[in-house]
């Protein structure tokens, strides 16, 4: 496919539209409910089984600086998402857009300051990659991001994983050529074959703070090609909602009430329950760019009849579990930037468009 350098969604945009919808969106401040010394390990065994306790460690990220919010309360996200790096190396089209994604990358790192940066999937145009040398690519990405030292992680995208890459190269990549990220793998029960892109970021009001305002979550969609060339399943699989009700509980047992935090989601391929959603958008109130008709293959276990209703497990214990639930993100479908609530959960959908 043709990949343009436009821009996506930057949050402080997307934002401004989520104003417009019949809700507030607002990230309230931290109501602590436990001391500090509560979140320990311990604390967490006794109270919720953990799927591969050597795996994972409650404080994902002992060794890492903490996200925070800034002095004035605020958080920045920007998304970069779809830049389908390497696409047609043997044309010169191919490496030009991606020069000329790296430099809207720098453009906007320099102009939005984020806090944040979520790469929502599709990287690489995994089957234009060479087998030798596939994950080079992931050096060029985090180039810009590596310059502003900006904390950043993945989803991945049907795209990342193809004969000659698997997302799972990808995320050691990125994380061997970049401290600033974020992004993890799933313990090894979870995510279902190909899919081990699950993983949370708690993000702090104060650096100080005991327990999280705010959890990102990403999601691995699946998708794209095996090594031997069959097909990936396209959902988030239903390991995936048995771990978010495991990580929902502990955090629960360790942090205390739910309601003292809010959440964002990122996944690469839309819940299949947006496409229901396109018909009945108002281009007022879900204002942006609407040019991708959803169908076969735009969502969740849509590239097969077959496979149809296999993202509703993970799509109900998202949704049920993980409390005040601000946004669910994903890419995807280019030409979509919109943003609407889904009527079944009341939760908000935004599609980030493509900025590669
Ligand atoms: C995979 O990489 C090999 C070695 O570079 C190359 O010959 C082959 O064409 C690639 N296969 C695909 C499907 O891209
Ligand atoms: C990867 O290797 C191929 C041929 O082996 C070469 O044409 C291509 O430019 C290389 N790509 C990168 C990103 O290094
Ligand atoms: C779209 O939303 C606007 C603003 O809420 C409203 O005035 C308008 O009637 C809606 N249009 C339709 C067709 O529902």
């Amino acid at each position: 496919m043709i990949v343009s350098a436009l821009f996506s969604a930057v949050l402080i945009h997307l934002l401004a539209r989520l104003a417009d919808l019949p809700i507030q969106y607002v990230i309230p401040g931290c109501v602590h409910g436990l001391p500090a010394n509560v979140a320990s390990v311990q604390s967490r065994e006794e109270q919720a089984p953990l799927i591969a306790p050597s795996q994972w460690s409650f404080d994902p990220y002992p060794d890492k600086p903490r996200i925070t919010f800034r002095e004035d309360g605020s958080f920045k996200l920007t998304i970069f998402s779809d830049i389908h790096f390497g696409e047609n190396p043997w044309d010169s089209w191919g490496p030009q857009q991606d020069l000329k994604t790296k430099g809207l990358m720098r453009v906007l790192l320099d102009v939005e300051k984020p806090d944040y940066v979520v790469i929502n999937g599709d990287l690489i145009t995994g089957e234009n990659t060479f087998r030798e040398n596939s994950t080079t690519l992931i050096d060029a990405i985090v180039q810009p991001l590596n310059e502003v030292k900006v904390a950043f992680s993945s989803t991945s995208g049907n795209h990342d994983t193809h004969v000659n890459i698997t997302r799972e190269e990808e995320i050691l990549r990125e994380t061997s050529v970049s401290p600033f990220s974020y992004t993890r793998l799933s313990p090894p029960s979870v995510g279902g074959s190909g899919g081990p892109g699950n993983y949370w970021v708690p993000v702090f009001e104060k650096d100080t703070d005991a327990t999280p305002a705010l959890v990102l979550w990403f999601f691995d969609s699946r998708g794209g090609v095996y090594h031997d060339g069959t097909h990936m399943p396209d959902w988030v699989d239903s390991s995936v909602a048995e771990w978010i009700a495991v990580e929902t509980r502990t955090m629960d047992a360790v942090w205390g009430s739910p309601e003292s935090r809010s959440a964002i989601a990122f996944v690469h391929i839309p819940p299949h329950a947006i496409q229901d959603v396109q018909d009945k958008l108002n281009s007022t109130t879900n204002a942006g760019l609407n040019a991708d008709k959803l169908g076969r293959g735009s969502t969740q276990a849509s590239g097969d009849p077959a496979s149809s209703g296999k993202d509703s497990a993970f799509w109900h214990a998202l949704n049920s579990n993980v409390k005040n639930l601000r946004a669910v993100i994903f890419g995807h479908d280019h030409g979509n930037e919109w943003c609407a609530r889904e009527p079944t959960y009341d939760v908000i959908f935004c599609f980030n468009k493509h900025s590669g």
